[in-house]
């Protein structure tokens, strides 16, 4: 899918219309809420909605800025009202896996302040289970990362560390480093969130648990609104 997939574009022009004046909205990362964020600054310059911003990565800070979206850290807010964000995967419980940008700690710790988080997905990031077709991506101290890595295949996972083109370890925006970790199975998401967690050496990593309220699916010609609440099919 290219950034200006049909789909992306109109999940992300709907998500972008929910913001309204007077908002604190929390911005995420990726192709998706790249285009979300170039919806937002056509409704900030068009219609003159005044709100301020939290970007979840360096990239979103940029487009919005060019954008002329005001932006804030998250600590110069009280909260948010709103965080509006793409996954690469989405399970039947709302659970979400996330990171495959390379954006991920930043990412979470802004949706755990929102107050109402929307998910934005193309129909085919919509999945049984998390984490079979994709990674877990495991954002990591860049010190010591290959004995993190160690103690997560200790748990079970085969890894391999996140590189860059030019075969240097790939960092992120907080020079962190992603270990990408597969596991047999993952049939319980709240339980290896435990497990991961308690690895000395992580910071967080992809399984983004109860952090996802609305989930709004695109399509070239049309968009589904799913409410956490609804059971889904
Ligand atoms: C960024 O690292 C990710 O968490 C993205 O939110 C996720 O990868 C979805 O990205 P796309 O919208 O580009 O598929």
């Amino acid at each position: 899918m290219t950034q200006h997939d049909p789909a992306k574009r109109r999940v992300a022009e709907a998500a972008a219309a929910l913001v309204e004046s007077g908002m604190a909205v929390g911005l995420g990362s990726g192709t998706t809420a790249a285009e979300m964020v170039i919806a937002l600054g056509k409704r900030v310059s068009d219609e003159g909605l005044r709100i301020v911003a939290v970007p979840t990565s360096v990239a979103t800070a940029e487009l919005a800025n060019s954008l002329r979206i005001p932006l804030r850290e998250l600590d110069d807010v009280d909260s948010l009202d709103l965080s509006l964000d793409g996954a690469d995967e989405v399970d039947p419980c709302f659970r979400l896996l996330k990171g495959h940008g390379g954006a991920l700690l930043r990412e979470k710790i802004v949706a755990s302040s929102a107050r109402k988080r929307v998910t934005m997905i193309t129909p085919e990031k919509r999945v049984e289970s998390l984490g079979t077709k994709m990674p877990i991506p495991v954002e990591a101290s860049a010190i010591g990362l290959r004995h993190t890595e160690r103690r997560l295949q200790a748990l079970g996972a085969s890894t391999s560390i996140r590189k860059q083109a030019d075969g240097a370890d790939y960092l992120t925006d907080g020079g962190n480093g992603i270990i990408d970790c597969r596991f047999p199975s993952v049939v319980d998401p709240e339980e290896l969130n435990c497990r991961l967690q308690c690895v000395v050496g992580v910071f967080d990593h992809g399984l983004f648990l109860g952090l996802c309220d609305v989930l709004v699916v695109g399509y070239p010609d049309r968009v589904e609104w799913i409410e956490k609440s609804e059971p889904r099919k």
